[in-house]
């Protein structure tokens, strides 16, 4: 792996220059395409879903953030607003690190938390889209005079292992919007793994997530009446086509969000209408979709906070402390890695 001085920084204004670094990780790293062959190559077809989250699919997920039938986001921003001064108080002074931040605009009640603790104020945001990164960060700089921001563009797998030395005695992982149920259970088992593997004993992770509920309420949530998850679940596509040279043709494909209410999880799928050829000419590559097949771009399970709990402990990750609306639609819980196990030690 080469060294952080070695990426490529973004041209900065002389204001910010001092206080923000982007490291473009998935520059390093190109997308060679083998996530998007190997899950057209499953049955059903799959993508993964960092795909949704191209500069205009970030922009969709904030509009779908503030629709009424989204529910998840203003209920943890709520479970968040009351619980940070406890929360802050908990960890005592913490470098933030967040996966997924895209705008951050949650992140800003933590800041305002950790800034009341210790002048020295550090947030590593880590999303796939770069133009969302640098956007949120320069906005956090005008907020926050005091802080430095080093963003890492790509995948959180790519992120976490460029982690290096933390800047303050203790690191906060946060990980919001219920983003760990857009993994299966297999990928989720890696996933706590990877991230517990590039936590220090003592550090922290904030976690997010959606509970289980009546499914009415669930469906709603990703069938939205203004067509807004439509268009992100479909932009995906759209991605695909300038990422790799794809001729997608997206009429073509419908939305469809059902609760599949066995496995406890919403999936997301894109149904094709007619038999089509679709060539990804970067990839010199050709997938074939028949009338009525469906891509499940996404699923989003829905959590029991007790079973969570065990297996957040299983990856010595575990729970000090969670917090809740009145109905318990949604938890946010604190976990602190623990020390690590002989079988464990390197
Ligand atoms: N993490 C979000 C969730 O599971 C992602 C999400 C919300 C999403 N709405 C969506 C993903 C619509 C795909 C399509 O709720």
């Amino acid at each position: 792996m080469p060294l952080i001085s070695e990426f490529m920084t973004s041209a900065l204004s002389p204001r910010h220059a001092q206080r923000l670094e982007i490291c473009y990780l998935s520059q390093i790293n190109p997308d060679d395409g083998t996530a998007v062959k190997h899950g057209f190559s499953q049955s059903p077809k799959t993508l993964p879903p960092r795909y949704l989250y191209d500069e205009r699919g970030s922009q969709l997920f904030e509009q779908i953030c503030e629709l009424p039938e989204y529910y998840p986001t203003r209920t943890e921003a709520a479970i968040l607003a009351n619980c940070v001064d406890e929360l802050a108080r908990l960890t005592g002074p913490c470098e933030l690190i967040e996966l997924g931040s895209g705008s951050s605009t949650k992140t800003r009640r933590l800041l305002d938390a950790y800034q009341a603790l210790s002048p020295k104020l550090h947030y590593v945001p880590i999303d796939v889209s770069a133009e969302i990164l640098v956007a949120s960060a320069r906005d956090l700089l005008d907020a926050y005079p005091s802080l430095f921001v080093r963003g890492l563009a790509g995948t959180y797998e790519q992120g976490l292992a460029q982690l290096g030395a933390s800047s303050q005695a203790a690191r906060l992982v946060l990980f919001l919007g219920s983003t760990l149920g857009n993994f299966a259970p297999a990928a989720s088992d890696r996933f706590l793994a990877q991230l517990a593997a590039a936590l220090a004993p003592g550090d922290y992770f904030l976690l997010g997530i959606d509970l289980r509920k009546d499914a009415r309420i669930l469906e709603a949530a990703y069938n939205d009446r203004q067509g807004i998850t439509a268009a992100f679940n479909r932009n995906v596509l759209a991605h695909l086509n300038w990422r790799f040279q794809a001729d997608f043709d997206l009429e073509l494909f419908q939305h469809r969000a059902v609760y599949n209410r066995d496995a406890h999880q919403i999936e997301m799928y894109l149904d094709c209408q007619q038999a089509c050829q679709v060539h990804l000419a970067a990839l010199a590559w050709t997938a074939e979709f028949a009338a009525g097949e469906s891509i499940r771009t996404e699923i989003s399970r829905k959590f029991d906070l007790a079973a969570l709990s065990q297996v957040l402990t299983q990856h010595q990750l575990v729970p000090l402390q969670h917090w809740q609306d009145a109905p318990q639609w949604f938890a946010v819980i604190l976990c602190q890695r623990s020390a690590a196990t002989a079988s464990r030690d390197r």
